[in-house]
């Protein structure tokens, strides 16, 4: 079994990407001490607007997906260029880019800054901690050297404490607590040295195998498939696909008796106690996809607050996806398409500003 042979492994990973991984847990409970300087001080906002691209995203859709179920303010994901108009007066602005040189992020700074709306800046530094500094935003800042996907922790637990001091409490500190426990159970489980047997992620990636994975949430955990569909293109450099049930039953579903069915290969993000409709509706798409050639997976969340139930997804689906790359013989760390892209739009963008 090759996920089983750990030099195998080696000399594929040569970033070491595992040690990332397995370090999860510790990158949490660290990012749960880091507060944003000077202190954020606005009242409880009318609407809070989370902008960031890719994996700085990812920790604003988990935060979202929690503030749903917790509090009357809305919380919304802006991934783009600008600020949407929601994005007025009473609104706050939390604006994350782990490299700090992601246009679309800067631009979503300038655009609160000429708004006049307040900001927070979460990055490791690049233009976005020089445009905060010298406008005196109140700024997170992190450790450098990780892919954003990687600094997951570093992305949702800041934010969720800009969230907190903004007067919009997402999760309790008993939630913070189970979720960093949760992880750390689950990062002890899911490293290379623990055989596929005893080894959810290995399983998983071998289940999936060479078929193009449709990972599917429910109306909660929607949110960590689309992570789980980034996490396996950005890490394996593999389609993959996301959707939502019930939504997914009412177009998608069609395409599991289409001529491509075997090609494909289901993934269910489920979790204890869903609404009855919602787990119904699972376990007839378990017996209408499990029955054709492609096969269908379940994984289950752990915990039992929002945050841990989301946080231990997105932690098995990066692994699942760091299994994915192995068995296609991938370095999952380098993506060198988004950095070309980002290069050369960089320097078209450069050109456009010199005389
Ligand atoms: C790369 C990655 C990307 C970046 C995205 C935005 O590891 O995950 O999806 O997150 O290109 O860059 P940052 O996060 O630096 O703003």
């Amino acid at each position: 079994m090759m996920l089983d042979d750990v030099g195998a492994i080696q000399a594929i990973d040569r970033h070491d990407t595992r040690r990332v991984l397995a370090e999860f847990p510790a990158q949490c409970r660290r990012a749960c001490q880091l507060r944003a300087a000077p202190a954020l001080a606005v009242d409880r906002p009318r609407v809070v607007v989370m902008a960031g691209m890719g994996g700085s995203a990812a920790g604003a859709d988990l935060l979202a997906a929690c503030a749903a179920e917790t509090v009357d303010v809305p919380v919304l994901v802006h991934r783009g260029y600008g600020l949407p108009a929601a994005a007025g007066p009473g609104a706050l602005v939390i604006a994350s880019s782990y490299s700090g040189d992601t246009a679309e992020v800067l631009s979503a700074v300038q655009v609160a800054l000429a708004r006049r709306v307040p900001a927070v800046v979460i990055t490791s530094g690049g233009a976005l901690g020089t445009l905060a500094g010298e406008h005196g935003l109140p700024r997170v800042m992190l450790p450098p050297g990780l892919m954003p996907r990687m600094a997951l922790g570093y992305l949702v637990f800041p934010a969720l404490g800009a969230l907190a001091g903004g007067g919009v409490p997402v999760a309790t500190d008993d939630d913070v607590a189970e979720a960093l426990q949760v992880v750390a159970d689950q990062a002890a489980d899911l490293v290379p040295e623990v055989v596929t047997d005893k080894n959810e992620g290995k399983r998983l990636a071998l289940a999936i195998d060479r078929r193009l994975p449709a990972v599917y949430g429910g109306p909660l955990t929607a949110t960590a498939a689309y992570r789980w569909k980034t996490d396996l293109e950005e890490n394996a450099k593999r389609l993959a696909v996301a959707g939502a049930v019930p939504e997914m039953n009412h177009n998608e579903i069609e395409i599991w008796r289409g001529p491509g069915a075997g090609e494909l290969h289901a993934m269910l993000l489920r979790e204890e106690g869903e609404a009855p409709e919602i787990a119904r509706r699972f376990s007839l798409m378990r017996e209408l996809l499990g029955a054709g050639p492609g096969g269908v997976s379940e994984a289950w969340a752990r915990g039992r607050s929002r945050l841990a139930r989301l946080l231990s997804l997105l932690y098995l689906g990066q692994w699942v996806s760091y299994y994915a790359a192995m068995l296609s013989d991938t370095d999952p760390w380098p993506v060198p398409m988004l950095t070309e892209v980002k290069q050369r739009l960089g320097a078209a963008d450069r050109g456009r500003r010199s005389p």
